[in-house]
């Protein structure tokens, strides 16, 4: 048989093999948030390398945010639920990140750049995520994709049921405006009522993972069933499809992406292959071969 023809077996629901709450943490110039990924132990999330979650209304929390710093080697995406972030980089691009909005980053060979928030009180509450690169592309020149709110698709399976579709394809058909990245992520925004049902397909070979933004609600696996609740993440077995009731009116992400299998030598902001690579990316950042970002020390 071909290897990538697919034999006929039974749909496999996914059912949820670990659940974290994050540990607190800060990054930045002082930002509070609280890491998902990595995980403390060993469990792997290959491709994603990152998960910080910033949610606060004290301006103490935010307000410094991201001075000048660089990356390498893999994508930043950055999801905002509320609040507004302004983005500036060494190439000159600047741009408002804005609630529902969202910013794909290829870093690529190394990009300079600062994430400031734009306001001086209420919440703030977006996603970082870190998602890698294969090798092959892991140099390649860096590259974004912006959008707004208004650019990114609702599909409605019910009057209460609403998923925005960052990238990927739903199982009804709707597509992402983030297209042709590497990893084939999927990255969906749910809102479902008190006792609604949402079943989604996820490509078998995908890590998949969800992070439940408000209320609480139970992933029902082939064997068990799993209850979640607000600012848990529960990582989600092998299988083809994945099955959420809501046990109150509820909120949360779904996100999948394909698995690279290669060596990760990583640290800080750079994220490589080999130990020689990271110590390149270093090099080529001290002798300013990144650019800086404008007006910025
Ligand atoms: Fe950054």
């Amino acid at each position: 048989m071909h290897p990538h023809q697919q034999s006929v077996t039974p749909r496999q629901q996914r059912s949820v093999t670990r659940i974290t709450s994050g540990q607190r943490s800060q990054d930045g110039a002082g930002v509070n948030l609280t890491n998902y990924i990595p995980f403390p132990a060993t469990l792997q999330l290959d491709p994603f390398l990152l998960l910080d979650v910033i949610k606060s209304d004290n301006a103490n929390d935010y307000i410094k945010g991201f001075p000048p710093h660089p990356h390498r080697g893999f994508q930043t995406v950055t999801y905002l639920l509320a609040g507004r972030v302004r983005h500036r980089d060494s190439a000159g691009h600047s741009g408002l990140l804005q609630a529902g909005g969202v910013q794909w980053m290829t870093a690529g060979s190394g990009i300079e750049h600062s994430e400031i928030p734009e306001q001086e009180s209420g919440l703030l509450f977006g996603f970082q995520l870190w998602l890698n690169l294969p090798a092959a592309n892991k140099m390649q020149a860096p590259s974004y994709q912006d959008f707004e709110p208004a650019q990114i698709p609702e599909e409605r399976r019910s009057p209460e049921t609403k998923i925005r579709v960052i990238t990927g394809t739903t199982a009804q058909g709707t597509t992402g405006p983030v297209k042709d990245i590497a990893t084939s992520p999927q990255f969906f925004d749910v809102q479902l009522a008190e006792g609604g049902t949402y079943q989604e397909t996820i490509p078998s070979e995908h890590t998949a993972f969800l992070f439940i933004i408000e209320g609480d609600v139970t992933v029902h696996g082939p064997i068990s069933s799993a209850h979640i609740t607000s600012n848990q993440l529960a990582v989600l077995s092998s299988g083809d499809k994945v099955s959420v009731e809501a046990a109150s009116n509820s909120r949360f992400l779904l996100i999948s992406g394909r698995p690279l299998h290669e060596p990760i030598t990583r640290h800080g902001p750079f994220v490589m292959n080999t130990q020689e690579e990271l110590v390149q990316a270093y090099r080529d950042y001290e002798a300013g071969n990144f650019g800086h970002v404008e007006g910025e020390p």
